[in-house]
């Protein structure tokens, strides 16, 4: 496990933004992990921060250490002998240090990721820069991380943009919830058991849940938090990704356009439940978010928000599915709850029992597990069923979980799409949620509730 020599090198990680959170809190930790497993690569950091490769070394080192206590002190030292840094703005004069270093590694090793805020047109800048430096071939690969796009508008011209110089296939969007291991297991339960399929739609479900609730705050993000709201943050993308994978059918075949193409078919028919009005959505605000630094003392951001929408196909149309997410709440916990139907009529009704419904809870994080409710006759007092949840935990069955962000650098790497996202579904995606926003702004300060 030593760092190829730059002779050897067959992939080289350009990363934008090489000081900030997300470098430092997933992204080595994550690359140290693909080392460990022989699928290290060369890293070149990039930013306006003066490093030094030394002072660059000795930050990946301590970012290491800080997430991984069972790494040893030589494995990181090497690990981070595979690292270099150059420091300059976010434009082509600013590239130029990094171009020369870059100038003899083919264009098919490069592999360029934009660790930084889509805001101030960083995004714009750099690709301005790598273009005007002659870094971007056909072959070049480029990840962005989310947002993208604040709007359907603002993800149109970030499209345009990227389309002027590259292909589709060499983008790579990512969404970290669906690099998540039990996202990846959803599409398995669902198409791998066929027990399943036949129960999958309106005659038999009674309506599914999507939540992701957060413990924390919004910490140091109040900047970026103050133009997005939780709609933004969390419905538009992660919210909105469950929901395709656990509504759509089931793709041709496993490859991403397939997958894609499934996806977009239901982000194309979604729309607010029965009608377009005001009832399907809620949206709320922490006690104390107005007092967070750099909040506006009159904001009416929301921080936590439910949209309850329906897909109008005929495997959903009339199914009430409600996606919703919020900060500040009890736990942190992102659970998808698909609730049966309950028969008309049943045998224990003679006792008057009435039977729970039959409910599939998949939870992502952080049990990571399958709960099946069903109906048991434990109690021999009364003829009654109760309900009890066959439970399986990933973690019982001796499953090691992989991080979010060491499956996304292993697909990017490995040029497969299917963790990433395409430019359709990010549009159609857009497209619903501003047809939500258009329906909250003119009433935004009459709904939102304080929590
Ligand atoms: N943090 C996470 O856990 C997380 C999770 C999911 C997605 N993301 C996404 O990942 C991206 C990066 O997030 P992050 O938390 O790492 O961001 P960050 O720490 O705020 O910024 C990353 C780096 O970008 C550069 N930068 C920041 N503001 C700049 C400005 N105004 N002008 C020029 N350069 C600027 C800085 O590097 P230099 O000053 O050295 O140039 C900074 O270290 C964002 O799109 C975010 O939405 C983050």
């Amino acid at each position: 496990m030593t760092c190829p020599s730059p002779l050897h090198i067959d992939k080289e990680l350009i990363l934008f933004g090489a000081s900030g959170d997300l470098a430092k809190e997933k992204l080595y930790p994550a690359l140290f992990d693909l080392f460990m497993r022989d699928e290290g690569v060369r890293v070149t950091g990039f930013g306006r921060t003066a490093f030094s490769h030394d002072d660059f070394r000795t930050l990946v080192r301590e970012a290491v250490s800080a997430k991984r206590a069972q790494a040893t002190p030589e494995d990181i030292e090497t690990f981070s002998s595979c690292f270099r840094y150059y420091s300059g703005t976010y434009d082509r004069g600013g590239m130029k240090a990094l171009s020369e270093a870059l100038r003899g590694t083919p264009k098919k090793s490069l592999f360029f990721y934009l660790a930084i805020p889509s805001e101030y047109g960083l995004i714009e800048a750099i690709i301005d820069g790598l273009a005007g430096n002659d870094l971007l071939g056909k072959t070049t690969s480029l990840a962005l991380e989310k947002p993208f796009g604040s709007d359907l508008a603002s993800a149109k011209q970030l499209n345009a943009l990227l389309a002027r110089h590259l292909d589709e296939s060499q983008i790579y969007r990512l969404d970290h919830y669906l690099a998540k291991d039990m996202v990846r297991d959803l599409f398995a339960l669902r198409f791998a058991n066929p027990i399943f399929d036949p129960v999958w739609n309106s005659r038999f479900i009674r309506d599914i849940t999507i939540e992701i609730w957060e413990d924390e705050g919004i910490r140091k993000r109040a900047e970026y938090y103050e133009r997005s709201g939780a709609i933004r943050d969390m419905l538009q993308n992660h919210a909105l990704e469950l929901l395709a994978f656990t509504t759509m059918d089931q793709p041709k075949s496993q490859d991403p356009e397939d997958i894609h193409h499934e996806k977009i078919r239901i982000f194309r028919k979604l729309r607010l439940f029965g009608n377009e009005k005001l009832e399907n959505i809620s949206i709320g605000q922490y006690d104390g978010y107005r007092k967070e630094p750099l909040v506006a003392s009159d904001s009416l951001v929301e921080t936590r928000a439910s949209i309850r929408l329906e897909i109008d196909t005929p495997r959903w149309r009339g199914i009430p599915i409600t996606i919703a997410s919020g900060k500040k709440m009890p736990k942190k916990t992102t659970d998808i709850t698909v609730t049966f139907r309950k028969p008309e009529h049943t045998l224990w009704e003679a006792s008057g029992c009435a039977l729970a419904e039959n409910r599939i809870r998949i939870n992502i994080q952080p049990e990571n597990e399958i709960r099946l409710r069903l109906n048991s006759e434990f109690s021999t007092e009364k003829k009654c069923a109760y309900p009890a949840d066959l439970r399986f935990a990933f973690a019982d069955n001796a499953y090691s979980f992989k991080e979010p962000y060491d499956n996304a650098l292993h697909d990017f790497f490995a040029k497969d799409q299917g963790t990433f996202l395409n430019a359709q579904e990010i549009l159609l995606s857009w497209k619903f949620i501003d047809s939500v926003l258009a329906v909250i702004e003119p009433k935004r300060r009459e709904i939102l509730e304080k929590y």
